[in-house]
């Protein structure tokens, strides 16, 4: 075995030539050709290894019950997701170095050819769960909030927990009748602002996904419970693997806008008007509502069984 039989080396450098107008591979139309196909390439490849570690994070998930001891396979997958994605996003400041001018010499080659064709981008978002899924298995979102939805709540939390969100609403209503540059109309408004605050928080811990949205809640609140710690950072993982996702997005219509300005995209698109317009899309929104409603520790209900939520007896001193 060689290196480069084992890395299918020839394959791989045998592929950047795009195909002519015949079908067989021609030359470059400019010095920056080389450059654009390797970079999308290089996207792919990290899309692969995007597939191929969020599958595996989706089937230890998508199980009735998740063995604690793979929490930390799951993190350690998301972690190295999130690793690639940080240089995915680098990766457009190499594209970056291409003129406007330079890019115009090639594109028209590419005829309608579009990286919304990307039949990987399009698999990361069913699988993540950004789009529905494709093949009938659970995907990665449905088995997160599956497993959060069975996180073990105290019983009545939800109630003390509301007791204790009117308390902090109040707090920021008194706070916000200091506010100097308030006048009454704009005292008014804030104060309504924040009785739909408060009225929407008794809608996310009551309403149609109540079991979801109190488990959200209660592992972030109580975060330091050791019981609760790894559970939590698998959280923290999925909703930065969601947040870089959103970056990415960001990254690649700022370069598009900096190269082709707003213009009609290869694809047909209205360009970065389009691109700007998936950029709010979150995978996780409810992960991120539930931030909307965490009180400072002061006034955080105290847990009524905390033993249940430490280290097991037998491993303390
Ligand atoms: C000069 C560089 C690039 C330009 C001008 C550009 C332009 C565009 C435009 C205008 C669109 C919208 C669809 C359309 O009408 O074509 C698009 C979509 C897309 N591009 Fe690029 N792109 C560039 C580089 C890249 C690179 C390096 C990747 C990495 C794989 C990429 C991946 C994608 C993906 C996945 C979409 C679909 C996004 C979605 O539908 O949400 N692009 N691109």
């Amino acid at each position: 075995m060689r290196y480069g039989d084992y890395l299918n080396l020839d394959r791989l450098l045998g592929a950047q030539e795009p195909p002519g107008d015949d079908g067989k591979p021609r030359a470059f139309a400019h010095h920056d050709e080389l450059l654009f196909v390797v970079v999308h390439q290089v996207f792919e490849l990290w899309f692969k290894q995007t597939l191929h570690e969020l599958r595996r994070a989706r089937d230890l998930l998508a199980v009735d019950e998740v063995p604690e001891s793979d929490i930390p396979r799951i993190v350690a997958a998301l972690l190295r997701i999130h690793e690639i994605q940080q240089l995915c996003v680098h990766q457009f400041d190499v594209l970056e170095t291409m003129q406007p001018l330079h890019f115009l010499s090639f594109r028209e080659r590419l005829g309608s050819a579009s990286g919304f064709q990307s039949s990987q981008f399009r698999e990361l978002e069913a699988l993540s769960g950004l789009q529905p899924a494709q093949d009938g298995r659970p995907n990665f979102k449905q088995a997160v909030y599956a497993w959060l939805a069975r996180t073990p709540v105290e019983e009545g939390f939800a109630q003390r927990y509301l007791a204790a969100f009117e308390t902090y609403v109040e707090r920021q209503r008194g706070l916000q009748r200091q506010n100097p540059d308030l006048d009454a109309k704009g005292q008014a408004a804030v104060q309504a602002r924040l009785d739909a605050y408060l009225a929407s928080c008794h809608e996310f811990l009551a309403g149609e996904s109540a079991t979801l949205n109190t488990a959200c809640l209660f592992l972030t609140a109580y975060s330091g419970e050791p019981l609760l710690h790894l559970p939590c950072s698998l959280v923290e993982a999925v909703t930065a693997f969601d947040e870089w996702f959103r970056i990415w997005r960001f990254r690649h219509a700022r370069m598009v806008e900096r190269i082709i300005g707003p213009r009609v995209g290869t694809g047909g698109s209205s360009g970065v008007d389009y691109l700007d317009s998936t950029v709010r899309a979150s995978i996780f929104p409810e992960l991120l509502r539930s931030r909307a409603f965490l009180v400072p520790a002061d006034l955080l209900p105290p847990l009524s069984d905390p033993d249940r939520y430490g280290f097991a007896k037998d491993l303390q001193g």
